[in-house]
This record gives C-alpha cells, sequence and structure tokens, in this order.
C-alpha cells in the first residue's frame, strides 16, 4: 500500500494544514495493509506527538481563526468536518459526519474557547463523556486539570466535600483539610457527570460557584475563589426535572446558556458502519489479533439493530465479536439477549404490506423500532426474572434511563418477578 506522502501536499505551512495533515496520515496508517503492527504503532505514536506538539505552539492563532471563519450554510457534510479541520479543532477521536452530531461539534467548536458552562445531554452512551473532552481539548484551558465528578456515583453525604472540599473537623471522618474537585480544577475544566442526581441542597452551592466563582468548604465560612470551568452532562430532561421540582430552574437555566444534546445511534444509522469500521480496527489493536471480518446477516443486523445502549453498546459488541469469533464473526458470537432480540434480522418482515400502503416510512420506522424496543425490554425482564438493575448491567445501560424506557412503554418489571417467582414455585 502506498503511504500518504506528508510531504507532498502543501507548500505553505499553518497549523491548520499540519494538523490536517497529521489528521490524514494517522487514518492512513490505521488502514495500511502492509506494515508490520508495530511499525504502526510506532509511526501512529509519531502522529500523537506531532499534533501535541502543534497545539502547544499557539492556542490563540487557532482562536483568531476560529472566530474569523465562517462555514456556508448549505455546506456539505464533508465540508463541514473539514472546515472544522481547517479550524484546527481537536476532534479526540470523535467519528462521524451526521448533520447533528457535526453541529454539536460545529458549537463546541464555539463555545470551546469561552469560560460559558456548557450542558450536554442525550441517552447513556451517545458520546457525552467525549464531548466534554472535545470541549476542554479546544479551550484555552486545555494545558489546565480536567477533573470528572460523577454525581450520581457519590453517596449525597459525600458529595459536597468531593466538590468543595472540607475543614478539618467538620464531620466525623474529616481528620485534616481537604481541598475539593473545584479546587483541584483550578484553570482548568470540571465535569460534572450524571448532574440530574445532584441533590438539591448540592444544587444551591452548584449555583453559587457559577454565580461568583467562589466555594466554600465544607465546615468553612472562607470564600475560596476558583477559576474552573464547568461542562456537564445528563441523560435526563432537566427541563421536565425542574418543572417536577427535583431540579433548580434558576441552575438549569444557568447552565444551559450552551446545551448540546446528542442523538442516540439509532438516529444516525449512516454512521454505524464508519464506527463498526473505528471499533473493529481499535479491537483488534487492542487485542493484539487482525481485525475481525463480518458475515453479511451480522453486518445487516448491525445496522438495523436499535442500540438502546448507544455508542457504547456498540462498541462493547464489537469487541465482544473480536474476543470470540476467527476469522469472521456471525450472528452467534453475539451475546444471548440480542440474538433472542426482535432486531435480529428476522423481524425484518414485522411490517405488513397493508400497513406500506398506509403509513409513511418514518412513522413505519418509528412503530418497528418501539415494538423492537418493547420486545427486547420483555425478554431482557424475562431472563433476569424482573431484575431491573441487573438488565441494565447486562446491556449496559444506565438504570435510570432503563426506568424511563420501561415507563414510556408500560411495562412493569414486577410483574416479570412476580411470574420469575410463580415459575421457580411451581418447580420447587
Ligand atoms: N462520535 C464518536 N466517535 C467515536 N467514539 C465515540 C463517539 N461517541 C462516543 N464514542 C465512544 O463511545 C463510548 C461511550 O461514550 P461516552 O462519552 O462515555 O458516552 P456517555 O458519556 O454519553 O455515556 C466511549 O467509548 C466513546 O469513546
Ligand atoms: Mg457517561
Amino acid at each position: 500500500m502506498k503511504l500518504y506522502n506528508v510531504k507532498s501536499k502543501s507548500s505553505s505551512i499553518s497549523y491548520a494544514g499540519v494538523l490536517e495533515k497529521v489528521e490524514i496520515l494517522s487514518s492512513t496508517l490505521r488502514w495500511a495493509a502492509k506494515l508490520e503492527r508495530p511499525e504502526i504503532q510506532k509511526l501512529l505514536n509519531q502522529c500523537n506527538s506531532l499534533r501535541d506538539e502543534v497545539m502547544q505552539l499557539s492556542h490563540k492563532e487557532r482562536f483568531v481563526q476560529a472566530s474569523s471563519k465562517r462555514t456556508p450554510k448549505n455546506a456539505s457534510a464533508a465540508e463541514r468536518r473539514q472546515a472544522l479541520v481547517d479550524r484546527s479543532f481537536v476532534f479526540e477521536g470523535v467519528f462521524g459526519e451526521n448533520p447533528k452530531l457535526l453541529e454539536s461539534l460545529e458549537v463546541a467548536q464555539k463555545v470551546a474557547p469561552t469560560d460559558l458552562p456548557v450542558l450536554i445531554d442525550g441517552e447513556s452512551g451517545t458520546g457525552k463523556e467525549l464531548m466534554a473532552k472535545v470541549i476542554h481539548a479546544n479551550g484555552r484551558r486545555s494545558d489546565g486539570p480536567y477533573i470528572t465528578v460523577n454525581c450520581g456515583a457519590i453517596p449525597d453525604s459525600l458529595l459536597e466535600s468531593e466538590l468543595f472540599g472540607h475543614k478539618k473537623g467538620s464531620f466525623t471522618g474529616a481528620i485534616s483539610d481537604r481541598k475539593g474537585k473545584f479546587e483541584s480544577a483550578e484553570g482548568g475544566t470540571i465535569f460534572l457527570d450524571e448532574l440530574g442526581e445532584l441533590p438539591l441542597h448540592s444544587q444551591v452551592k452548584l449555583l453559587r460557584v457559577l454565580q461568583s466563582n467562589e466555594i466554600q468548604r465544607v465546615g468553612s465560612d472562607e470564600l475560596i475563589e476558583v477559576d474552573t470551568r464547568v461542562v456537564a452532562a445528563t441523560n435526563k430532561n432537566l427541563r421536565q426535572l425542574s418543572e417536577e421540582g427535583t431540579f433548580r430552574e434558576d441552575l438549569f437555566y444557568r447552565l444551559s446558556v450552551i446545551h448540546v444534546t446528542l442523538p442516540p445511534l439509532r438516529e444516525r444509522r449512516d454512521e454505524i458502519q464508519l464506527l463498526n469500521e473505528f471499533f473493529c480496527d481499535e479491537a483488534a489493536e487492542s487485542l493484539n489479533r487482525a481485525p475481525i471480518k463480518m458475515s453479511a446477516s451480522l453486518l445487516r443486523f448491525l445496522e438495523r439493530y436499535d442500540y438502546p445502549g448507544n455508542i457504547r453498546e456498540l462498541r462493547n459488541i464489537i469487541y465482544r465479536l473480536s474476543c470470540l469469533a476467527g476469522d469472521t464473526a456471525d450472528l452467534e458470537h453475539l451475546p444471548d439477549h440480542l440474538r433472542a432480540g426482535p432486531a435480529a434480522p428476522a423481524t425484518s418482515g414485522a411490517i405488513a404490506t397493508t400497513e406500506v400502503a398506509s403509513g409513511s416510512l418514518s412513522e413505519l420506522k418509528k412503530a418497528a423500532s418501539d415494538q423492537a424496543e418493547r420486545e427486547f425490554l420483555e425478554i431482557g425482564l424475562q431472563e433476569t426474572g424482573g431484575k431491573v438493575a441487573e438488565l441494565a448491567r447486562r446491556i449496559d445501560m444506565n438504570r435510570s434511563h432503563l426506568q424511563t424506557l420501561l415507563k414510556k412503554h408500560g411495562i412493569s418489571s414486577r410483574d416479570f418477578r412476580a411470574k420469575a417467582g410463580a415459575g421457580s414455585a411451581a418447580k420447587a
């Protein structure tokens, strides 16, 4: 395979030009068939350090360029992506040219150089965390710390100390003064994941930080000034939560000045093949094997499947296939719950011809997708004896998102638990 010649494309040297070459070089190397893997890895590493060096040269210049160039309104997806490349945008591994994704990236590119808080929402696995990293990497704080706090994973009683720090003796176990994540992220970005899980009393304190850039450690009266940019993510509808009174409306408005919504994978099916190839390659590299091939029926399944766990689920599936399959992966290598699932190729006959005559294609697609989702959930609950947490774990989906889906379809996990109970009683 002929390698891309880094020197030949353009003689004018600009940050944008060099970055573009690095991007092209690394994607060429990804597909190089005749290089040995260690060699490819070495060259990829060189690409990475080249990019890092360029990034360090001047953030300022990139931002001047960013604000002075505009993408024409009717630009194609490829042109829009190219326009981002020309502005030296750092993609951090974000793949895809879906219009909704590009729109999110364009917003990210505009907002990154500012200190405005950003709220990213979207279902679990749609790339919210990756987008937060993109915003950090493209801003003036990219050399500063990037600190993540998962608000859903820390017990309420410890969350404030985790975020704002504490004073010695302020509660049992506070044996010394400790700084919190806001202070640790000084000069950088704090990423507040699963913000919808933040308890109301902590929401008040977060609002204060956003308004005054000051924090107070737990148990202390001292105000400490912080210079930390807030990026938050949620898979919940915060507007709805604020209407229901579990999320402060003022905090929602403060955070959502810049609101980026990431589309679920089933709404960007055009990306599945591209992501599939990318993850096959990534998995092969990490598992130290040749990239798998896929049978036609498996490819068809992957194109049609609904991906309730979105890109994370697709990635997990590809890693599983790459681990279990020999040269060629087939349906048999899919996890049981997917093989049994309604989105398998057999469902292609689910739409009756009379329906085709009467409905629009998008309505039919929506109905088929809803039906598949419902059946998938029901089979999953059957298999787990109605245990929602267990199902969430198996399909790698956030539990509260799974609860929302069950509610949407009016499925009660209790019914499945009762059935499982009756089944085991009958056997006994
Ligand atoms: N556009 C994308 N291109 C490539 N990989 C992606 C993309 N979006 C998400 N991913 C990958 O999918 C997985 C889930 O993304 P993540 O940002 O953790 O999702 P979320 O925070 O929304 O649950 C990660 O491995 C991430 O790298
Ligand atoms: Mg996440």
